[in-house]
């Protein structure tokens, strides 16, 4: 694995991000009040988050992942999305919640409603722990956002570099990005 953490800067700290998820939380908590939520964790950066996140949802939750491929490359989207691993579970008449980790062109979130709805849940809302609205290239309603973020490449809390680097407790970025 290729060693950056010299080169690496904290950006968002383990103890903003543990607050925010306890607000992000505690709304989903209100917003959902009654009723029972899907949580369809997108793999592989949105684990720590989502692991985080469902502790502080205090309703009957299930929980389910899917792996999308939307990268050519670590920093550019190619906008060719494909599902490589589906949901174990039929999300029908459920109220299904996405959790991804970071939203950037929104090609991957664009491609997975539209695949979502096509299996008739009762509803389908997006949490995104952050959010590079620099990029966004698509008609994209997010309605929980962790952090709205620069355009920069971070990594960390499940967001990789190189497939490294997801079990840090922070949220850093590259000094040359
Ligand atoms: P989008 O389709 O351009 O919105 O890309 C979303 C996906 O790209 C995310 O689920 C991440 O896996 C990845 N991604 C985008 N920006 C970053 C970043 O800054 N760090 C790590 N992964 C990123
Ligand atoms: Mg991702």
């Amino acid at each position: 694995m290729e060693k950056i953490l010299d080169n690496l800067k904290v950006y968002i700290s383990a103890e903003e991000i543990r607050k925010k998820v306890k607000e992000l939380g505690k709304i989903i908590t209100k917003d959902y009040m009654g009723e029972e939520v899907t949580v369809v964790g997108v793999l592989k950066g949105s684990v720590i988050f989502l692991a985080d996140l469902i502790r502080e949802i205090k309703l009957p939750l299930m929980i389910d992942f899917l792996e999308l491929s939307s990268y050519g490359n670590e920093y550019k989207s190619s906008g060719v999305v494909k599902i490589v691993k589906d949901l174990t579970h039929s999300v029908e008449n459920q109220n299904v919640l996405i959790v991804e980790d970071i939203i950037d062109s929104g090609l991957t979130m664009d491609y997975l409603i539209a695949n979502l709805k096509t299996r008739h849940p009762k509803s389908i809302k997006i949490c995104s722990l952050l959010f590079k609205p620099s990029n966004l290239s698509v008609n994209l309603k997010i309605d929980y956002t962790g952090f709205t973020i620069e355009n920069r490449f971070v990594i960390g809390y499940g967001l990789d570099y190189k497939g490294g680097y997801r079990n840090l407790e922070y949220i850093g970025y590259l000094e040359s990005t």
